[in-house]
């Protein structure tokens, strides 16, 4: 039987991915990628349509959890959930004083008295979402929490390659800049590696993270010999908000070794294309032109892919919730001991 979507059936769907949350790309097997890549792709073209909407998540709460700044993503997962048909909320925590522990709890049990169905959010802590995610019933999507992951990014990030090129077992893609802080650098390390692709590392010594060799990745600390053959050209924005130390001497210097321009472009294959997940900073790691040449830029679709790909993730995960937690709809508590 077709869903309303009309692709897949419904237990088609729960056998591909029958997770209750999207904490992380990490230990996720390449078909369920590959499901949720292929449920986005039919979203792209409703999306370009006058009439956008969807019945899908009717009656459905979702609720935007943001404790971090955010422009696109939050902007993305919103428009996502309004398309389905869903009621979004969107809370922005960053005035509230952040302790980690107690308020998050919380904020989770809070939430969670108000039977929301899903929980989308953004943490300044490493593992802060997969916390909140023990102390409540409903599903909840990691939407970025500290450097270390940021699972729809690397999603649409994988998206746009599949879109681009067809595949991407076999690429070379090289991710560029400041790994060390970089949620969305180890999202697609998991993801793209785990889809058969070639990764390469490039950034100074003191923006790689040190377990870098336990990634299986390749690692430069330059971009000549970074660059050469890669299909894919991902940059990355210098994390200032998460650097305590000095980790490079100035923008300046850091734009001429690290920095995106045409002429280290040219050092890549040549029909190489360019990648940046946002915001980004013209001239510090990528050169304004570079970025805003649409024949080598794909920053745009990447955005456009966002959507598609955080609709298909809240499609599938309240299609989940429907059949795996019957009591789900039941008077309930938070779990109590965790
Ligand atoms: C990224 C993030 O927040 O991790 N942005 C995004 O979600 N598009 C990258 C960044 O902030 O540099």
């Amino acid at each position: 039987m077709k869903n309303p979507a009309g692709i897949n059936t419904r237990s088609d769907m729960l056998t591909s991915f029958s997770r209750q949350h999207l904490l992380g790309i990490e230990g996720l097997s390449p078909n369920e990628i590959a499901f949720l890549l292929n449920r986005a792709e039919t979203y792209i073209n409703q999306n370009r349509q006058i009439n956008k909407k969807k019945s899908t998540l009717r009656g459905r709460t979702i609720f935007n959890l943001f404790f971090e700044n955010s422009t696109r993503t939050r902007t993305s997962f919103e428009l996502a959930g309004k398309r389905l048909g869903g009621d979004v909320i969107n809370m922005s925590l960053l005035q509230s004083s952040i302790k980690k522990g107690e308020t998050l709890i919380d904020t989770a049990m809070t939430l969670n008295a108000m039977h929301p169905d899903i929980l989308i959010v953004r943490h300044p802590a490493s593992g802060g979402v997969k916390l909140l995610s023990e102390k409540v019933n409903c599903a909840v999507i990691n939407a970025g929490d500290g450097s270390h992951e940021h699972p729809t990014q690397a999603l649409l990030d994988a998206l746009t390659i599949r879109r681009r090129v067809g595949h991407i077992m076999g690429l070379n893609i090289a991710i560029c800049g400041d790994i060390l802080h970089s949620r969305v650098a180890r999202s697609n390390i998991y993801l793209l590696s785990t889809m058969g692709a070639r990764i390469r590392l490039i950034a100074p010594k003191t923006l790689l993270p040190t377990n870098v060799e336990t990634l299986g990745v390749e690692s430069f600390n330059n971009m000549k010999s970074g660059l050469k053959d890669c299909d894919v050209i991902m940059m990355l924005r210098l994390q200032r908000e998460r650097m305590h130390a000095s980790y490079f001497p100035s923008s300046r210097e850091y734009f001429h070794f690290f920095g995106l321009n045409y002429k280290k472009l040219e050092l890549a294959k040549k029909n190489a294309f360019i990648m940046h997940p946002g915001p980004m900073n013209r001239g510090v790691e990528i050169a304004p032109e570079v970025a805003d040449d649409v024949s080598r830029s794909v920053i745009r679709e990447q955005v456009e892919m966002g959507v598609a790909v955080r609709m298909a993730v809240l499609e599938t995960l309240a299609i989940n919730l429907d059949t795996s937690q019957p009591e789900f709809f039941d008077e309930k508590t938070p779990k109590p001991n965790q």
